[in-house]
């Protein structure tokens, strides 16, 4: 098993199901011995859990959304995910980049050029060398239907900005982590989250334990609870 930082992202619309998945994650990386750096976006930092705030609550025009969630994101990759990995951590996020194409660019509809202008300035972190764009290692894409999302979402608590969005919102989201994941297999693996919580998790330890990242021991172990 390598020891080297490796940069882990969950994405799929609300409504999925990652959060005890991602718990499990870390905890079969900590089985493991690896430190695990848990993280979130919007959010991450002080700085960007303000952000976060006002872009789940206040009203305001795409382009200023889009901007909050990028300057929370530098924020984010100065101050935690960069020196995470630094010291050889597994670093998870609930989100990253990929959600803003999906709720911004697919859901909002706003200029996707644009956000990858944004990608390519803030996600630069490498001070030696201009073209290097940070990307997660690895993003496990749960796809599932809005409808089906919508159902599990119903009455579960009070809606954000982004929740309280009608399902076609919803479908342009889907359809652009879709797209996301057809432009970069490599990258994005589809995790079928319409199956049930143990065959979800099958997904995602298979996929880490054919990268060589989990053994299979720690990965029949653990498991959501
Ligand atoms: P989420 O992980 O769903 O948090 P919670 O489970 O606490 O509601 O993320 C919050 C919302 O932010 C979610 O609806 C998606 C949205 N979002 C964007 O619109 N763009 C982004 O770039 C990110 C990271 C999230």
């Amino acid at each position: 098993m390598q020891n080297k930082g490796i940069f882990i992202s969950f994405e799929g619309i609300d409504g999925a199901g990652k959060s005890t998945h991602i718990e499990a994650l870390a905890q079969a990386f900590r089985a493991q011995g690896r430190s695990v750096t848990l993280t979130r976006e919007p959010g991450g930092t002080p700085l960007a859990e303000q952000l976060r705030t006002l872009v789940l609550n206040e009203p305001m025009d795409p382009l200023t959304e889009a901007l909050l969630i990028f300057a929370g994101r530098r924020d984010h990759l100065r101050q935690v995910i960069e020196p995470a990995l630094a010291r050889g951590e597994v670093v998870i996020s609930d989100r990253f980049t990929d959600a803003t194409f999906a709720y911004q660019g697919g859901g909002r509809g706003f200029d996707v050029a644009v956000l990858s202008t944004l990608e390519r300035i803030v996600q630069a972190t490498a001070a030696d060398n201009a073209s290097f764009i940070r990307q997660p290692d690895l993003t496990l894409w749960f796809d599932l239907p809005p409808e089906t999302a919508a159902e599990r979402l119903a009455g579960a608590r009070v809606p954000d900005r982004f929740e309280s969005q009608p399902v076609v919102f919803f479908q342009r989201v889907a359809g652009a982590y879709a797209q996301r994941h057809a432009q970069d297999p490599a990258r994005v693996t589809r995790i079928d989250a319409a199956t049930s919580r143990h065959a979800v998790w099958q997904q995602i330890t298979s996929t880490l334990v054919r990268k060589g990242w989990l053994a299979i021991m720690v990965a029949a172990q653990a498991g959501p609870k």
